[in-house]
């Protein structure tokens, strides 16, 4: 069975998913190995490469986001979770030692990133790439773009995707203005982050380079890319900053 999120062609096979192989698989199978031997149980386990030089790893059961699945993505039993999960995994990943001569993708990071407190970033930590099971998020896949990175980083866009903090004209969105505030704090106090006006400049910053990422490879013949700018997926990004800087004070200030 082949599966997309968008990005990749990866292959269920008994029970095993195939991805394509990367520079950077040998990193991630790495990582994914620690992150096992740590006892967190939220990744997939590292399954070495088949013949064809496919990466292979476990499928996480679960519900996975979809059009039908959307809403139970929605609770605040899930936000909760999702939050409590990503910290679980910056811990087992913080003393993770990265192979040396094999490369991380990651993502481009904004310049004003702060260079303290690293742990490992999922970089996409986000409902589509995680997996529902009982109504709480207990796994996430995709590890593609982790790297090492200031957690908070990996919270910024996590709150931007959860929350969500996107405005009512974007389709992923839901809930009202006072709603995602609510709901923002909650994750930071699961997660135990401060929820102030610099992780919301992060979000931002976080958005920013994703908006140069996708034109960046569109423009190197990432057909992919190109895809979701014809889509206006960028559009979407731009207007969740204005979205973001408009009600930053509100985001972050109790009232
Ligand atoms: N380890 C996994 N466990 C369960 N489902 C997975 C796993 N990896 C991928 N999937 C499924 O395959 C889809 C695409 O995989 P993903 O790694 O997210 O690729 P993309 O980079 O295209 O987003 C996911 O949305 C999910 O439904
Ligand atoms: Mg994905």
């Amino acid at each position: 069975m082949e599966l997309s999120g968008g990005l990749n062609k990866i292959t269920l096979i008994d029970g095993i998913l195939h991805r394509p192989g990367q520079p950077w698989s040998a990193q991630i199978q790495s990582l994914l190995a620690h992150l096992a031997d740590q006892g967190f149980e939220g990744s997939p386990r590292p399954l070495g490469f088949d013949r064809g030089g496919h990466e292979m790893v476990s499928y996480l059961p679960g519900t996975t986001l979809d059009a039908q699945t959307h809403q139970h993505f929605q609770t605040d039993k899930v936000l909760i979770s999702a939050a409590l999960l990503l910290r679980r995994l910056h811990d087992a990943g913080a003393d993770y030692e990265a192979l040396p001569k094999s490369p991380w993708q990651g993502l481009p990071t904004g310049s004003n990133h702060r260079r303290d407190e690293h742990v490992i970033c999922h970089n996409d930590f986000a409902p589509y790439n995680c997996v529902l099971n009982n109504g709480i998020i207990d796994g996430v896949f995709d590890f593609d773009t982790a790297s090492p990175g200031p957690a908070r980083w990996d919270v910024a866009y996590a709150v931007f995707r959860f929350c969500p903090l996107s405005p009512p004209s974007n389709p992923s969105s839901f809930g009202s203005l006072e709603e995602q505030r609510r709901r923002l704090r909650l994750f930071c106090d699961e997660y135990d982050t401060p929820c102030d006006e610099e992780l919301l400049d992060l979000v931002v910053e976080r958005l920013s380079a994703l908006i140069s990422h996708m034109h960046d490879q569109a423009a190197h013949g990432d057909e992919a890319f190109a895809g979701h700018i014809e889509a206006g997926h960028d559009k979407y990004y731009e207007d969740a900053i204005s979205y973001i800087q408009i009600n930053r004070r509100y985001f972050t200030h109790p009232d």
